[in-house]
């Protein structure tokens, strides 16, 4: 079947009180519309979604540029019926409409694909039955059970405001109907709007069979008109990814404190400790345990690596068996190699860092190569910038560098020097030797006295 999705999305979001454009605002760390689109591409991956775009679509289609979508502005909001036609002239006569909305993201690719099934002989729509029905519009059958109608809350009588079953406004259409319907839709309703739900009678006076087909999960029809709703979206997402993690043998120490905003891949044993967020395409190998209040962007951390609370790592790759934090900061550029220890306060920065090498506590290592084995002392310092370039520091294997060091770059330490405390190093250091730079002499006075507070 020839699937043309049509995605409408320029209604203009006033409950959100916000300057972005509501199908921008982000859920699980993407818009909105951007997860439609994503559905839209898996049930027809040889047609580009058309998205109809209104209120701020220079800014909609900027942000999702990099999506292959046809973009089509509706000038004027008259109405859903009115939105779908505007894309009409770009559709073949032979395809088979799938309308969506930009502000459902949940909408399933296996929903999508009983919804097209059922709509080979005629046309489908989704519906769902609800407890409360309140501001839907509601499903009208005859004594058959066939779909005569779709009425809208605001045109119907007491008797409809109490079907249950509502209208989700996602349907499967043949253009070569909609496009003999669209033309006859009027506005006499209580909106004055040119609704796509009066397709339904149009449909049934040409004889052509109108199908219902129930979402898989309920969720999946949920509309986002204000910030509450983005909010509870949100937490119903994270919910089913933690659950899909503990299904896959990941222990997530609390489910509702989780947000992956992005792809989680982990390994068996993997432990996520609360609060933890997980950006773009995070690895973690078998038995990674990620502390509280970690912060993992991009990164892949092979299996046993310890990341300590309050951890923050991007555009990194973390060896096996590191222990990283708490507090630590690992920032784009970064490697560690296997059994790596990077403590408190410690900020890595565009730099490999070799087998066993610790930086414990309280430094910057920035735009630099370390060797194994190689022990930095606290305070250390890699004075990476002159105020223009950015040089580097070279590191070499089993290297001690004493606390408080500043490393001048470009500088390299031959492999096992040792630089003493409090040592400012200038000029590349020869292998094995020990090296200091001139410290004030040492002195102590006997006779002074602490000064004491005045009564
Ligand atoms: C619509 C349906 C209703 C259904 C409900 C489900 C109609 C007439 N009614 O009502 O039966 O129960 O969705 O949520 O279709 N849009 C445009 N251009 C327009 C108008 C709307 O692009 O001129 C877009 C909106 O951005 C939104 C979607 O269409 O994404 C639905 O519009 P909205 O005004 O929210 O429709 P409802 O009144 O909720
Ligand atoms: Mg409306």
């Amino acid at each position: 079947m020839n699937i043309q999705p049509v995605i409408l999305a320029a209604g203009q979001g006033k409950r959100m009180y916000s300057a972005l454009p509501k199908v921008l605002h982000h859920l699980a760390g993407k818009p909105l519309l951007e997860h439609v689109i994503h559905s839209a591409q898996a049930v027809a991956a040889d047609a580009a979604p058309i998205v109809i775009f209104g209120h701020q679509g220079e800014e909609v289609r900027q942000a999702l540029n990099s999506h292959p979508v046809t973009w089509v502005e509706q000038t004027k909001q008259l109405g859903t019926g009115h939105a779908v036609m505007q894309a009409l002239p770009m559709i073949d006569d032979n395809a088979q409409v799938l309308v969506l909305y930009g502000d459902v993201p949940f909408i399933s690719v296996e929903t999508l694909k009983n919804l097209i099934t059922s709509s080979a002989n005629g046309m489908a729509v989704l519906t769902a039955h609800l407890s409360q029905p309140k501001g839907y519009g509601r499903i009208v059958r005859n004594q058959q059970h066939h779909i005569i109608s779709i009425v809208e809350e605001k045109d119907a009588t007491d008797e409809q405001r109490n079907i249950q079953e509502i209208n989700s406004g996602i349907y499967c259409i043949p253009a070569k109907y909609l496009k003999s319907w669209l033309p006859q839709l009027k506005n006499e309703n209580a909106q004055g709007e040119y609704y796509l739900t009066d397709v339904i009678s149009l449909a049934v006076k040409d004889k052509v069979e109108v199908n219902s087909v129930q979402p898989v999960h309920q969720e999946e029809i949920l509309g986002i008109n204000d910030k509450v709703q983005l909010a509870a979206l949100e937490r119903i997402y994270q919910q089913h990814y933690a659950e899909k993690l503990m299904r896959a043998g990941v222990t997530v120490l609390d489910p509702a404190r989780l947000d992956i905003r992005g792809h989680l891949q982990a390994g068996r044993d993997v432990v996520l400790d609360v609060n933890v967020i997980i950006e773009g395409n995070v690895t973690l190998g078998d038995g990674c345990k990620v502390g509280a209040h970690c912060i993992l962007k991009n990164v892949s951390v092979r299996a046993g690596t310890e990341i300590k609370p309050h951890s923050i790592l991007e555009d990194a790759t973390i060896g096996m068996n590191c222990v990283i934090g708490p507090f630590a900061r690992i920032r784009p550029g970064t490697s560690l190699a296997n059994e790596v220890h990077v403590g408190n306060f410690v900020e890595v920065k565009n730099s490999a860092l070799g087998t066993q090498t610790k930086v414990n506590h309280l430094s910057y290592v920035g735009d630099s190569t370390v060797g194994q084995r190689v022990n930095v002392g606290a305070g250390t310092i890699t004075c990476n910038y002159d105020g223009a370039n950015k040089h580097r520091t070279v590191i070499e294997d089993d290297v001690h560098i004493g606390s408080d060091t500043q490393l001048v770059a470009p500088v390299t330490v031959g492999a096992g020097a040792t630089i003493a405390a409090g040592s400012t190093i200038t000029k590349d250091v020869a292998s094995q030797t020990l090296t200091l730079t001139q410290r004030l002499e040492q002195r102590s006075l006997k006779d002074w006295q602490r000064p004491k507070k005045q009564s």
